[in-house]
């Protein structure tokens, strides 16, 4: 038996075993490329330690990709062949593994709840707790999970700032964005390698529009992330969303071009962030060339995977902006076998959100627009359960908007603008469009008062 770096028991008997797991578990938590080999090594110390094992399993479940599933169950074979021995928290360990890789989400979130009441420093259970918790829209148990283990932690535990970020992030997706601020900052400045922490931060700007701001704070240059994983690009894309903001959308492109697509392989796309950027940029009136057809060739791989549906919901939006409209049907009718037939969380959202959802975009991108709006108003404030953050799922306000402006329905457009900018008073494209709609609709007075805030 030995100890994690938190005291908590391994079964394992290699000392070396276990630290190379502290050091997966420390990159893993800060973004870094080497958990992989580092959960490796720790298997070429001990390939029987359990821990190990499950960390794999849950490294391979983070590539969204269910053509590495048969290689997570041969894992969990091992675990129901009676294999390596477990301690009780290593058992729910394995069962929060078996409830993720089935879509179970639910399920595994409370197997990493059950891990957390008993041994609160356990920071991968929370991590994959925040992180599901994420992906299935539940913020007030993002912030009541990680609230509930603080207590036990302080300055001296290894790990602190990366509870302390992802504390900040919490409260931030439930609205706290004074509290988030300074945990953030406080997490950013202890570990400045934490990008979730920067992030943190990055989303209170976002939502309180303080884009110059938030210019300044993401002010990283490329190199200095150098050794980072994917999830930089999603920091980017942050970024870019500020650029946006202020119409320097020449950045924006820039941004995309050089740290979205060029960092992520067809092997791992992550397409939400570059759909996102592309269809938002889209709105904004920019041409933006053929950039779509790579996101929608490596979508057009990924239609039957449903392992998230926020990863399904882009997927469908890259392939029908590009138009492959045969394709995009063929996915949705992919999530109608999958929700019928499926487990748990993801295939219950995929039948009550994500499937009306993705009808919607293709009813948009096909300039059925009148039939977008129908489709979209009644979930535009339902749509949590696909999970993402708030700002991401702002996108879908954003092509509901679009869609009801270019149907002419433009009271509907009045008011979700109204509502818009009164959630976001310094977006000025907002603002320049709530101007445009007022007008249109003969309200001169407020157009004109509306367009002072546009910048224009
Ligand atoms: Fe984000």
């Amino acid at each position: 038996m030995e100890y994690d770096i938190r005291g908590l028991e391994v079964s394992t008997s290699s000392k070396t075993a276990a630290q190379k797991l502290d050091l997966a578990v420390a990159d893993y938590l800060d973004y870094g490329t080497n958990a992989g080999s580092l959960v490796k090594e720790a298997l070429g110390e001990d390939a029987d330690c359990a821990l190990a094992q499950c960390y794999r399993g849950y490294l391979l479940m983070m590539l969204e990709n269910r053509a590495v599933f048969p290689k997570i169950q041969e894992i969990l074979d091992k675990f129901s062949e009676g294999g390596p021995d477990l301690n009780p928290r290593e058992r729910l360990h394995v069962k929060a593994l078996q409830g993720w890789v089935k879509g179970d989400l639910l399920n595994a979130c409370l197997a990493w709840e059950q891990i957390l009441e008993k041994y609160p420093l356990d920071l991968m259970a929370l991590k994959l707790h925040h992180t599901m918790a994420f992906y299935t829209g539940r913020s007030n148990v993002l912030r009541s999970v990680v609230s509930g283990v603080l207590g036990e932690w302080d300055g001296n535990t290894p790990g602190y700032s990366n509870v302390q970020g992802m504390y900040a992030y919490a409260l931030e997706e439930c609205g706290d964005y004074e509290q988030a601020e300074r945990w953030g900052r406080e997490a950013a400045e202890r570990n400045p390698e934490d990008l979730w922490a920067i992030h943190s931060v990055a989303h209170v700007m976002e939502m309180q529009g303080r884009t110059q701001e938030g210019t300044k704070w993401l002010d990283f240059s490329p190199e200095k992330w150098a050794s980072k994983n994917m999830f930089k690009a999603h920091v980017w894309w942050h970024a870019a969303l500020f650029n946006i903001a202020e119409r320097d959308y020449h950045s924006a492109i820039q941004l995309f071009d050089n740290e979205l697509s060029s960092i992520n392989s067809d092997k791992y796309i992550d397409v939400s962030n570059q759909a996102a950027l592309l269809k938002r940029l889209e709105i904004a009136g920019v041409d933006v060339g053929d950039r779509w057809d790579l996101l929608a060739e490596h979508s057009a791989t990924r239609i039957n995977d449903h392992i998230l549906p926020f990863r399904d919901a882009h997927f469908c939006l890259a392939l029908a902006a590009k138009g492959n409209f045969g394709v995009a049907r063929k996915h949705i009718d992919s999530m109608a076998v999958f929700a019928r037939s499926g487990e748990g969380w993801t295939a219950e959202a995929t039948k009550t959100t994500l499937i009306p959802l993705c009808e919607a975009m293709l009813a948009y991108e096909a300039g059925e627009y009148a039939k977008a709006c129908d489709l979209l108003w009644p979930i535009r404030n339902e749509l949590a359960p696909i999970g993402g953050s708030l700002a991401q799922r702002d996108l879908f306000t954003q092509i509901l908007i679009d869609a009801a402006v270019k149907s002419g329905r433009l009271a509907t457009a009045r008011n979700l603008l109204s509502e818009r900018v009164a959630r976001f008073p310094s977006s000025k494209p907002s603002w320049s469009q709530y101007a445009r709609v007022l007008s249109d609709l003969g309200e001169t007075q407020r157009a004109k008062r509306a367009a002072t805030h546009s910048g224009a």
